[in-house]
């Protein structure tokens, strides 16, 4: 059976360990994975601008040998009107092993998957799931706290439109962490509840309590008109300001999935400052999480192509 990684709702314990093994292994040791995938191709087609995800993609690809093609969608056949169940199916037809895809549509790789017969990997689709930001998020976690049992994660902003929160939620619980979603009500559905996390419009309790402090990104590109008064009230409310970091409890760890926008999630002064802090005090892993990015989806597609069913 073909092997996907569509999201991370419903992936059992095993699976998410095998993963973040891997991905530690991959991070610990250069010399790992070397020509795993050697005689493999990857594609990637992204519908929506990225940084990170692709870039990291590459470089993981080509960690394990792997050839990786990345899609310019803007001169494809796609402008002359082709469907994306054709431009997918054509880029199948040449002999690629995997597609890494990240679409603006929620739900749009479960779709995909029963028409194709190589693995798909979600690179983030709409307001659905980011599985290998969560991923990366967890390996990062673990790099800075011995156990993700029972930590607080806090993970505050744009709930509404945040496919991390969707990803981060199944795999932090499974570990065994406790997770408080803090946002404006607009921005905060109350179907999280459902979720078996908490949903709070108090920020100050939420970040006292909380181990990780996890900025959401203000996704300007899917609020729809209403939302939120101004991007000053938001910062106003729920950034993290200069003053607000001395509700950090000692150590707290604070993250952002990227790409941050200063002076909105976070003040330009409180991340100056933040960064000079003793990790005593607090920590901040922006640069981390990029970093993990590469062995965690090496690892992905080790576990996904490497040929290793156990
Ligand atoms: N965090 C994240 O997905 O970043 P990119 O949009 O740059 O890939």
């Amino acid at each position: 059976m073909t092997r996907h990684l569509i999201g991370l709702s419903g992936i059992d314990l095993a699976t998410l360990q095998r993963i973040l093994g891997l991905a530690e292994l991959l991070r610990n040791n250069r010399h790992h994975g070397v020509d795993k995938l050697k005689g493999k191709l990857i594609a990637a087609l992204f519908f929506e601008p990225s940084t990170r995800t692709r870039l990291s993609f590459e470089l993981a690809a080509r960690r394990l040998g792997a050839d990786f093609i990345s899609f310019p969608l803007e001169s494809s056949s796609r402008v002359k009107g082709e469907s994306l169940l054709d431009t997918i199916s054509t880029v199948q037809a040449m002999g690629v092993d995997a597609l890494i895809i990240r679409h603006s549509a929620s739900g749009i790789l479960h779709w995909l998957k029963d028409k194709m017969s190589i693995p798909l990997i979600n690179a983030g689709d709409g307001a659905h799931e980011h599985p290998t930001q969560a991923l990366l998020d967890l390996d990062t976690i673990k790099q800075f706290f011995p156990s993700v049992k029972s930590l607080q994660v806090a993970m505050i902003g744009d709930i509404k439109h945040s496919r991390v929160v969707r990803s981060s939620i199944h795999a932090l619980k499974i570990l065994g962490a406790h997770i408080t979603l803090v946002g404006p009500p607009t921005l905060l559905p109350s179907e999280f509840c459902r979720l078996g996390v908490n949903v709070s419009w108090q920020l100050e309790e939420a970040v006292r309590k909380a181990d990780v402090v996890y900025l959401l990104r203000i996704q300007h590109e899917r609020q729809q008109k209403g939302l939120l008064p101004s991007l000053k009230s938001y910062t106003s409310q729920y950034g993290l300001t200069e003053q607000r970091l001395q509700w950090l409890k000692p150590g707290a760890l604070v993250m952002h999935p990227g790409p941050v926008n200063v002076g909105v999630e976070i003040t330009a002064a409180a991340l100056r400052r933040l960064k000079k802090m003793p990790p005593e005090q607090a920590r901040v892993s922006i640069e981390h999480q990029v970093a993990s990015g590469v062995p965690v989806r090496a690892a992905v597609l080790d576990f996904l192509l490497g040929g290793d069913q156990r």
